[in-house]
């Protein structure tokens, strides 16, 4: 199967860099890749985009270029997770699609961190994924799902195990975009979601491991996103 992943920058680098996930990462790759899968990724800015983007915004910087700070965060990250992956990842952040579908064709896995100010990889995932055809898209966030509010600050929200693309947009509303903003998912990424009908799932960090028996039908809980 061909799976566009991404990865949060808040699992990734939740302050530091977590080095527990980030090797549990590279074994699930290994291990999908085994299996014969297609693998394409996103990874976000985490804390680090949090930080430049606050500094950049105490500066006074305008939105546009407070969004190519966090860009350049999740480049750091994504040049980290190459790193750790080693020889089957392409050795530097793939910036264009096309770019990062034909990596996929020469058998290595393309890394991508943001691309366009105004949105978050959220939406870069969903694009990848569009336009490298990928069957399934799986997001893994801080929440391990996708909930009806913010399970942070509301602890009467539930986890939901399925949902239309629909019933997420609703959930998300139409929120307007501003840096380093936090929501369950970027509404493009929703919209796009929509328009595709990709199979998409949101899953926490700790099934990062499982992903392999989960693509072969075993049990998670996390969210299907589906018609
Ligand atoms: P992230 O994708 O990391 O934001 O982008 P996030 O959804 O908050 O996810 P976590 O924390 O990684 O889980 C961080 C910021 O970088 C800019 C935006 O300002 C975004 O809020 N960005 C990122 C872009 O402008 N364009 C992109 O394509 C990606």
């Amino acid at each position: 199967m061909r799976i566009t992943i991404c990865f949060g920058g808040s699992i990734l680098v939740p302050g530091a860099p977590d080095l527990t996930c980030i090797r549990d990462i590279v074994k699930a790759v290994r291990e999908l890749r085994a299996q014969d899968h297609e693998v394409l990724i996103v990874v976000g800015g985490g804390e680090l985009a949090r930080l430049y983007i606050n500094a950049a915004q105490e500066l006074g910087v305008p939105g546009i270029d407070q969004d190519q700070i966090g860009i350049a965060a999740t480049r750091l990250n994504a040049q980290l997770l190459i790193a750790a992956l080693g020889e089957i990842a392409e050795p530097a952040p793939v910036t264009v699609f096309e770019k990062a579908v034909r990596v996929m064709f020469k058998n290595k896995v393309p890394v991508m961190g943001g691309t366009t100010p105004g949105q978050t990889t959220d939406a870069v995932a969903a694009m990848l994924a569009q336009v490298s055809k990928s069957e399934l898209l799986v997001f893994f966030t801080n929440v391990d799902g996708v909930y009806t509010a913010d399970p942070k600050l509301d602890p009467r929200a539930k986890k939901l195990d399925r949902l239309t693309p629909e019933e997420l947009a609703k959930l998300v509303g139409s929120a307007e975009f501003k840096p380093g903003m936090k929501s369950i998912m970027d509404p493009v990424a929703v919209k796009l979601i929509q328009r595709i009908n990709i199979k998409t799932l949101v899953l926490g960090r700790h099934e990062i491991r499982r992903l392999p028996e989960i693509l072969n039908g075993a049990k998670h809980s996390g969210t299907i996103i589906t018609r």
